[in-house]
């Protein structure tokens, strides 16, 4: 019998990507003696846990995605006994700790993949993709298997001489994917889960999780300049089967929960990993509407569409009612900063509150990013000498191939790249926000002298402020955390209306994507009224007695009927 671990639901979860968060001795990098102070700060937005991007050993090739130990903390971070005492005094505050498993791919510097290395017959070859290469033509025989192509730096296969063979990495090249189908690689899996779930931690965001199973033919993938062949690998024919062993020997022995990052998964495609006997993952990081200004990735940028937007939300509220739980967020570490994308800089303010109502109010667990609770907004670069992410690099040779300009794809990396979301948090208006007394290791956002949490802090109509009253408003009301969702007005492009229903209880999110002022009517049988007023971001909401809003700018007005 699985333990029952159902206080997820009830979860806020605060993402932290530790190198960016805060400095706690001043060599520049944010550090776990940064999150130990802050831990009271974070507790009072509101959130209960905390989810940790990697902070394991690391050569960083994809900033922390590329583990060589996973049962260590990254020196630059702090160590074994220092994360110990943030899980002690992180529960001592009622608060959970989550942490990212990333088991798709270790980093090249992993002990396994060095003695992988070695020879075809050490006892770790077999737990990588090691493959022949296909040839017999002008270049020996040294062509890769096929034509994949990884999703972060050039073609999918790297060829070793020594072993005169190809290792396979879907992501950069010092990311090789593991062979899950290895029984030793899975055991080694359930070890590490293990060691973090004895210490105390109580849950994993799991990485990529469901790129572990390969076709075992490894055919051709549909050729695309980035990804080609996902399709073999996203899914694929063991998935389910490795799961379930996570699940049977680890998860259910312990009273955690996992919470699975699954690109390209639509709703009801979740269902069958969050929902009946066969339930492997208590919840999925969706990436639906994140797409909602975007071509399948943020770099293929396209004009922010809010029926996209709404129309993701309520396939994931409408599908999994009843049936499975949902993962809530409009941020995290892989994409730019929200209020650039889907709200306005110039309405910072209201669109930060705006997004955070239309997001938040409907059931799931809210994840939120650091600086998000503030409203930091995208950074402008001025050179591509300044960007750091093996992402950016790679699009760049991309856009070239196509024959874009460097200048121009500087702009495209502005507004599209996840780098905008790993600029370090701002923490007050002194020099380097506070984040450092040191050099930062990666540029602070220009505006820290006007967006940073001690101004937020200040300041009772601050965005930070907002987020603390929503995330209590859904405490106190468990509508917005357990309710049934409906969609009103979907083929509206600038108004965002549901509503949730809950024993008894009605409630009517109405949110404007608008720059300009909209009147809005409620819909049929509901009666707007000041008295239901339960949360709002501006200081009082104009109706008209025929039941009319006037929404300004970004307004968000959430009505509540006991
Ligand atoms: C998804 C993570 O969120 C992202 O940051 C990382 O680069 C890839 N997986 C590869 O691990």
């Amino acid at each position: 019998m699985a333990i029952d671990n159902s206080w997820y639901k009830e979860l806020v979860v605060y993402q932290v990507w530790c190198r960016s968060f805060k400095d706690g001795n001043g060599d520049g990098q944010g550090d776990l003696l940064g999150v130990l102070e802050k831990l009271d700060y974070i507790k009072s937005i509101g959130a209960n846990a905390i989810w940790f991007s990697p902070i394991y050993p690391s050569p960083n090739a994809d900033w922390g995605y590329d583990i060589s130990d996973y049962k260590d903390i990254h020196p630059d971070f702090g160590d074994l006994d220092l994360f110990k005492k943030i899980v002690d005094e992180a529960h001592k505050r009622d608060m959970k700790i989550i942490m990212d498993l990333v088991v798709n791919h270790t980093s090249s510097e992993h002990y396994w993949f060095k003695e992988s290395m070695k020879s075809k017959d050490n006892p770790y070859h077999n737990y990588y993709i090691w493959k022949d290469g296909k040839g017999g033509d002008s270049k020996g025989g040294k062509n890769p298997p096929n034509n994949w192509l990884s999703i972060f730096e050039g073609g999918a296969w790297e060829y070793n001489e020594q072993l005169d063979q190809f290792y396979m990495h879907a992501f950069a090249k010092g990311q090789p994917d593991l062979n899950m189908d290895n029984p030793k690689v899975r055991e080694e899996v359930k070890d590490i889960m293990r060691f973090w779930l004895d210490m105390g931690v109580d849950g994993f965001r799991e990485d990529v999780i469901t790129f572990i199973s390969k076709d075992p033919d490894f055919p051709n993938g549909f050729p695309i300049p980035i990804a080609c062949g996902i399709e073999h690998y996203n899914k694929g024919p063991n998935l389910m089967k490795y799961l379930k062993e996570f699940r049977e020997d680890v998860v259910n022995h312990y009273d955690c929960f996992l919470v699975a990052e699954s690109p390209m998964t639509n709703s009801k495609d979740a269902l069958k990993f969050t929902s009946g006997k066969d339930k492997v993952f208590d919840m999925m990081i969706n990436f639906d509407h994140m797409n909602a200004d975007c071509f399948m990735t943020d770099t293929v940028h396209l004009p922010f569409s809010l029926k996209r937007f709404k129309k993701a939300l309520s396939s994931w509220q409408e599908n999994l009612y009843g049936k499975a739980w949902n993962a809530l967020y409009i941020e995290n570490h892989d994409h730019p900063r929200v209020i650039s994308r889907y709200g306005s800089e110039k309405y910072r303010k209201e669109s930060g509150k705006a997004l955070a109502v239309a997001a938040y109010m409907m059931s799931g667990t809210p994840y939120i990013y650091q600086g998000q609770e503030i409203g930091m907004v995208n950074n402008h670069l001025k050179s591509l000498d300044e960007f750091k992410d093996v992402v950016t690099f790679n699009n760049e040779k991309v856009f070239k191939k196509f024959g874009v300009p460097r200048f121009i794809y500087l702009k495209i990396a502005n507004l599209t790249s996840r780098e905008n979301a790993r600029t370090p948090v701002q923490w007050d208006d002194s020099e380097n926000a506070g984040f450092t007394t040191g050099t930062p290791w990666f540029g602070v956002n220009k505006n820290y002298k006007n967006i940073n949490v001690k101004d937020a802090e200040s300041d009772p109509d601050s965005i930070l402020n907002f987020y603390r009253e929503l995330f209590k408003v859904r405490q106190n009301n468990k509508i917005f955390i357990y309710g049934k969702y409906k969609e009103y007005f979907h083929k509206n492009k600038k108004v965002y209306c549901y509503e949730m229903k809950y024993e008894g209880q009605k409630a009517l999110v109405v949110v404007s994507f608008s720059e300009k002022n909209i009147k809005f009517k409620a819909p049929r049988g509901f009666k707007l009224d000041k008295d239901n007023v339960i949360l709002k971001n501006y200081k009082d909401i104009e109706i008209d007695g025929n039941d009319t809003l006037t929404l300004r700018p970004y307004e968000a007005v959430v009505f509540l009927y006991k």
